[in-house]
């Protein structure tokens, strides 16, 4: 009978503690311990924490509905470019971005309050590369051309600032952060391009328009930016809303 009692008190105590725990979720495994929101070292924690898990959600995150970031799949990106000698709009089709997943994060700056966050992170990519299909038309100075097939291109020493925004909303008597804002701003190493057929049926031309491509790739990276970053910034925001999302404020950033 007394055993009988205790059973029932111990049911009771795990039921209350499983209540006090209740709204927190389950982490991966591999999760880094949370840094407290007004740790002296914040920052510094956020840094370390986010070079820990970057290269683990490589294939993505079940837990939170994590797409891949290795590669990054990007469906249809428009640019144009109306630079001399360049005059020409083309569309990226199905590009896969690879080296997200082996960014060196240099530096972290956050500010976080019971309602609000605000956060900065200073982040290297040694080399990036992208693949795909594009489809392209315009002129090189007076010459028209038009082409299609698979492109590439290899960036390096990309220097990223990624600022992000946020706010908490309720759920379910639950604060979660809600990212308003990604705001990426990027600084290029370098940058080769690679296409076949760039110019239709004309295989010199082709090469010849490369190398111009590859010469003036700083205006060309320059002027496909605003139609990339659009791009980016939506990758990358919901990249980091499906663990924000997903995880209480209060357990991503406890108070200590
Ligand atoms: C990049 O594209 C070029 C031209 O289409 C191709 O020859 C080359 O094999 C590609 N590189 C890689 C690593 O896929």
């Amino acid at each position: 009978m007394k055993s009988a009692v205790l059973v029932a008190v111990l049911a009771l105590v795990a039921s209350a503690t499983a209540a006090a725990t209740k709204g927190g979720v389950r982490l991966p495994e591999y999760f880094p311990t949370a840094c407290a929101r007004n740790a002296p070292d914040l920052n510094e924690c956020i840094r370390k924490n986010m070079q820990f898990v970057m290269p683990l959600f490589a294939k993505g995150e079940k837990l939170f509905d994590m797409e891949p970031i290795e590669p990054i799949a990007v469906s249809d990106v428009r640019v144009q470019l109306r630079r001399e000698p360049f005059d020409f709009h083309a569309v990226a089709r199905n590009s896969k971005v690879y080296g997200a997943s082996s960014v060196v994060v240099r530096a972290a700056s956050a500010q976080l309050t019971d309602s609000s966050l605000d956060m900065a992170l200073d982040i290297h990519i040694p080399t990036m590369f992208i693949e795909g299909d594009f489809k392209i038309e315009g002129k090189i100075g007076s010459f028209p051309f038009a082409g299609r097939g698979p492109w590439n291109v290899t960036i390096t020493d990309l220097e990223a600032n990624w600022h992000l925004m946020g706010e908490t909303v309720d759920k379910e008597g639950e604060k979660y952060m809600q990212i308003k804002r990604f705001i990426p701003t990027y600084r290029v190493g370098g940058m080769k391009a690679n296409a076949e057929n760039l110019v239709e049926g004309a295989p010199e031309l082709t090469n010849l328009a490369m190398n111009l491509i590859n010469q003036y790739w700083e205006p060309v990276l320059t002027a496909m930016m605003p139609a990339t970053r659009n791009e980016l910034e939506r990758h990358l925001k919901r990249m980091a809303s499906s663990v924000f999302d997903s995880v209480p404020y209060k357990q991503l950033f406890p108070v200590a």
